[in-house]
Parts: C-alpha cells; structure tokens; sequence
C-alpha cells in the first residue's frame, strides 16, 4: 500500500495499532501524539516494517499546533489518502455532571471532537479522489450513557454526527467520511477508566465474549473502511464491539 497515512493519537492503544498495521501493509503513516518519548519508540518499533512511521509532537487539542503540523507535513507530503482522527482521552470531565467543571468540560470537547474539525479543516487540500477520512467516537455517543461519562458521550455523540455531516460535505469529491464506535477495547484509558485493575478484570469478563476487543481487531476494522473495499461506505457509524450492545 502506497499511502500517506495520518493516524492521531498514534503513541498509545488503538491509535498505535493502526499506524503499525498500516504500516506493515506498506503505508507511510504519519502518527501524532504528544508524548515524544512514546512517539520516539512508535518510530523505532515501525523499522522492520515494510512502510514507514514518522512521528511528530502535536496536541490536537490546540489549533495552532495542528495548523502548523498541517504546514510541515504539506512541505514532505503531496497528497493524504487517509486521516484516522483517533485522539482522545476519557480521564477528565469523569464522574456526574454536576461534578463537571466546565474547564474539565471544555477541555475533553477540544480534544475529543473539536480536534476533528480542526485536523479536517486545515488538511483539506492534502485530499486527493478516494481520500477516507475515519473518525473514532464510542458506543457511549449512541448506544449507552453511563452517568459518570456525560462529557465523554455527548462528545462522542458529536464524533458521530460531524462525520456524517462531513461525508455528505465531501461526497462529491469522493473523499469518504466514517466514524467507528469501539464498545470496551483493552489499553491504557480502557484501564484507568475501571479504576483498578479488579474493576478492570470483572468487566472484562463480564463481555458476552468472555474479553474485551484488543486494539488490533480496531485496526483492522479502520483499514477496511479506509480501503477501496469499502469504496461504496460513507456516513456510516461501525459499531465494533463483539454484541456488547446487544444485551
Ligand atoms: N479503549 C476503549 O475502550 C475505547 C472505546 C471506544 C472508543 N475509544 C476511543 O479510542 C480512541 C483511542 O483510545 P485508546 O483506548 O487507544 O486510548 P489510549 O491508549 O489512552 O490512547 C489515546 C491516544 O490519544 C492521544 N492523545 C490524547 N490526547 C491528545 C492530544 N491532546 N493531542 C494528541 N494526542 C492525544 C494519546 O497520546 P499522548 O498521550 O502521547 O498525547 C494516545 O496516543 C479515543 O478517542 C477513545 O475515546 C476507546
């Protein structure tokens, strides 16, 4: 695969799967995080891969690092073929809602969903035809809503709708738009979300699966709709979660 990939949140969990994964398909993928030290080992794990990993420093959170990354990867890259906007954190803005601040608030609406809007806008003009753009919202936008995640979910539900809004905006320049909605999947925020490593273990095998998804079984789902094989999918919202929502 001979692409440009940019991948968001690429230091840690489903983010840094996917930029493997696409990587090992032979994608140039640019990953994003702001950890340099994660970023660092992300670049040395991807040298014996068949494409390539750069990192670069950015908080997709704060406009003007993202324009300015959007500007230095315009002068390497001609054209991106897809952008998986996977950034996200779910350790502020915790608890009941009248527990929220609205700097805690805030702060989770910039980097959850705002971050999108600010990645699309700025890299617009990198897209080529059958560009895909793939955003990461969560079973929590649309299918359940703990009390103690308000923020959380009305920012995923957002993810939800900007990408159909954005797959109807870019139709015509067949660049497609989807949002993947992972229900439990097994890193880093999936961890410290439960709290504790029993709390962790007990929902954990309380999945109708007996486990929760691994980032992997992720990736492999945002390749597909990244892919010419699902050239005809777009505005669709791919709930990826083993039949958690079933029951
Ligand atoms: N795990 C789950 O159960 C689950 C379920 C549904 C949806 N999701 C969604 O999946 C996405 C990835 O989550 P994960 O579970 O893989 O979590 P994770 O292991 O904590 O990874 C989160 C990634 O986002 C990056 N990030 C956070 N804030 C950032 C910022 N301001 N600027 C740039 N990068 C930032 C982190 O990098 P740095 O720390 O280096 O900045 C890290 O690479 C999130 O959007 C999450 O909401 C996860």
């Amino acid at each position: 695969m001979d692409k440009v990939v940019i991948v968001t949140g690429a230091t840690s969990g489903i983010g840094q799967e996917t930029a493997r994964y696409f990587a090992e398909k032979g994608a140039t993928v640019v990953g994003v995080g702001r950890s340099k030290e994660r970023g660092e080992q992300l670049e040395q794990s991807s040298e014996d891969l068949s494409g390539s990993i750069d990192f670069y420093q950015v908080d997709v959170g704060k406009e003007e690092e993202v324009e300015q990354f959007i500007k230095k990867i315009m002068t390497t890259y001609e054209k991106v073929k897809v952008l998986f906007n996977n950034a996200g954190v779910a350790d502020v803005a915790l608890g009941p809602l009248s527990r929220v601040s609205d700097e805690e608030w805030d702060r989770l609406f910039h980097i959850n969903l705002k971050s999108i809007y600010y990645m699309v806008n700025h890299s617009e003009r990198l897209f080529g035809k059958n560009a895909a753009i793939v955003n990461n919202a969560a079973i929590v936008g649309t299918h359940k809503y703990p009390s103690a995640l308000p923020a959380y979910s009305a920012a995923k539900a957002g993810v939800v709708a900007l990408s159909k809004s954005m797959a109807s905006r870019y139709a015509k320049r067949k660049i497609r738009v989807n949002a993947i909605s992972p229900g439990p999947i097994d890193t880093p925020l999936a961890r410290k979300l439960y709290g504790s490593e029993e709390g962790f273990q007990k929902a954990f095998k309380q999945h109708p699966r007996g486990s929760f998804g691994t980032p992997l079984e992720v990736a492999k789902a945002v390749y597909f709709l990244s892919s010419e094989d699902a050239s005809y999918i777009n505005g669709h919202n791919l709930v990826i979660d083993g039949g958690y929502t079933l029951s």
